[in-house]
């Protein structure tokens, strides 16, 4: 007897009215839907009655399993060094990444990188790398693992062998207000994660106005559903719970972000992005079972020696000048006082607008786009004095950027209570 067959309409008024799917009829649904043979109004009705009802832990189990099997699972067992991996949930001024992939590999281990590019307001690595003159996103499977031996790290474009279940299906998401179920999410990460084929996995989990999960609690059971997952697929996970109610970093923006990620490697750079940068390297480092503290290897200068070689594998010049937009406006403080409040979206909105993003795939993005931060919550800043600098190349954009602006900052007599970058950590 062949694979059993299920219906479509069937399938989603089950789930709508609160029923669980059988393993059979998972399966059956993603391969349907990767093939073509369930539609897209049907699929995003399904979506959505997955946002209402949820998936227990054994129907998540099967559907990120089934969107695994959707394509290939890479080998990396050639490579003499252990691969782990990180993987942010999205976040403004994420460029976490560009120094960290060089770090870890600098401490010992391989890095396979596989990234994707920006879609809404949320940056992607790929765009922040392709603002280096030369760099190429594309590395088949054999010249990436001759650079994981070589070099150690690689920050590439994830193949069209990848879950293609999930990039079908997370399009589809991106345009029928599905993104944000927490099963469809962890499916969805880990499918790909486990699909790269690494040890370790250390997953980034963004808490606040500019990521998908605005609570801890919701950030919580998100982190928690994913370490099972890789748990149970033989991935050593562990998350972390990092505040992104305020952009990370000063720079916003895609050649802003590889400068700043520069400036971490040269031993500066903002007190937020190093700490998160030695904070993850240091939970990867552990978990490919290497003894070496990451912030010594930061100081030593050799997490910047990797990262030039990994730009020049690729095809990047790392001494050439970054790309720069031709306008600037500056955005001062309206009065004295502290910085109390620099919210994440607003500002993550604004570099989108100036074109450091794209509204829909597979548009252009602007190099030199983006937001440069002059003050954070709980400095001092005084009335007409910059907060920040907005830059872009097609000036017609700076209205709509400043109004995404409005009610962004705030300023008040207080400083404001400091909040931990890192709010928790969860293990299996
Ligand atoms: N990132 C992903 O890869 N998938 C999601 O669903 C959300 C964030």
């Amino acid at each position: 007897m062949g694979p059993m067959t299920y219906n479509a309409v069937e399938t989603i008024t089950r789930k709508r009215d609160g029923g669980r799917l059988a393993d059979d009829q998972i399966r059956w649904l993603i391969d349907a839907y990767t093939r073509g043979d369930i539609a897209d109004e049907q699929m995003s009705a399904c979506a959505m009655a997955v946002f209402f009802q949820g998936l227990d832990d054994a129907e998540l189990a099967c559907w990120t399993r089934a969107m695994l099997d959707s394509g290939k699972r890479m080998d990396l067992s050639t490579t003499s060094r252990v691969a782990v991996d990180k993987h942010s949930t999205g976040g403004v001024g994420d460029k976490i990444t560009l120094p960290l992939a060089p770090l870890v590999a600098a401490c010992g281990a391989a890095v396979p990188q596989l990234s994707g590019r920006g879609l809404g307001h949320t940056g992607g690595t790929l765009d922040k790398m392709e603002s280096i003159p030369g760099w190429q996103a594309y590395l088949s499977d054999a010249a990436l693992l001759t650079q994981l031996e070589t070099v150690g790290a690689a920050i590439c474009a994830a193949g069209a062998d990848l879950a293609p279940a999930d990039k079908k299906l997370y399009a589809l998401r991106d345009v029928t207000g599905t993104i944000e179920a927490i099963p469809l999410i962890a499916s969805s990460i880990m499918s790909k994660k486990i699909a790269e084929g690494a040890a370790g996995l250390v997953l980034d989990v963004k808490v606040g106005t500019g990521a998908f999960m605005k609570t801890p609690e919701r950030a919580r059971e998100l982190a928690s559903r994913m370490v099972g997952l890789g748990q149970a697929a033989g991935v050593r996970t562990v998350a972390l719970l990092t505040d992104m109610n305020t952009p990370l970093g000063n720079a916003i923006g895609n050649a802003l972000e590889v400068g700043e990620a520069l400036e971490v490697l040269a031993g500066g750079g903002p007190d937020d992005v190093v700490e998160l940068t030695v904070t993850l390297a240091r939970e990867m480092v552990t978990l490919a079972g290497l003894d070496i503290d990451p912030a010594d290897v930061l100081a030593s200068g050799r997490a910047m020696d990797v990262w030039r070689r990994m730009v020049e594998a690729q095809g990047g010049d790392p001494a050439a000048p970054l790309p720069q937009a031709r306008f600037a406006e500056v955005v001062t403080a309206e009065s004295s006082g502290y910085l109390t409040r620099l919210d994440a979206l607003g500002v993550g909105v604004a570099s989108w607008r100036l074109g450091a993003g794209r509204a829909r795939q597979g548009e252009a993005v602007q190099a030199g786009a983006g937001i440069m931060l002059h003050a954070k919550p709980g400095d001092a800043v005084k009335s007409c004095e910059p907060l920040m600098t907005l830059y872009t190349d097609t000036p017609e954009r700076m209205e709509d950027a400043l109004a995404a602006l409005d009610g962004a900052v705030g300023i008040g007599p207080e400083p404001p209570t400091r909040t931990p970058l890192v709010l928790d950590r969860i293990e299996p």
